[in-house]
């Protein structure tokens, strides 16, 4: 098979209800639109961008195990929702990506929430977290992967 760089970004539960879900908190885009606008993205950059949305835990471990021995993997942008602050077995997954970067997005700023929200399992081992720019957040995440990938450095 012809190599293709790839992303996987990761969404939790709830975020399925993007759009009409708290919209003063989380905006009013859907997953649908906002993923739509990372595949676009990839497209112009010759990336793949995977979707994935699921409200069971043990459908995200899925996920992220099916592509623990994938080559073309460049990068993971998650959000885990809820389980963010819940998931040792999310966090435990994740580690399978030693070499890859991942990066972590919250449309909202976790931090003027509250206290439960604060404490995320998979900042630790995450290369950048991203919380508070709502829909942006994944936008400069592939954003990031892409050009890191195409060998841009921070001086
Ligand atoms: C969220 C923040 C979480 O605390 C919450 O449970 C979510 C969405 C965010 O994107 O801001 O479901 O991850």
């Amino acid at each position: 098979m012809k190599f293709q760089q790839t992303v996987l970004v990761l969404n939790g539960p709830n975020l399925n209800k993007l759009g009409t879900r708290e919209p003063d908190v989380y905006g009013n885009s859907t997953l649908a639109e906002i993923n739509a606008e990372l595949a676009s993205m990839g497209e112009k950059n010759k990336v793949h961008v995977e979707c994935f949305q699921s409200n069971h835990e043990g459908e995200i471990i899925d996920k992220i195990h099916s592509y623990s021995d994938n080559a073309d993997l460049i990068g993971v942008i998650i959000n885990a929702g809820a389980l963010t602050h819940t998931s040792i077995a999310i966090k435990d997954a994740l580690l399978i990506f030693k070499e890859v970067p991942i990066i972590e997005v919250h449309l909202s700023n976790i931090y003027k929430r509250e206290k439960e929200r604060h404490f995320s399992y998979i900042s630790n081992l995450a290369t950048a977290v991203i919380c508070g720019l709502n829909f942006h957040g994944y936008i400069y995440a592939l954003q990031y992967l892409i050009q890191v990938e195409n060998g841009f450095k921070e001086s």
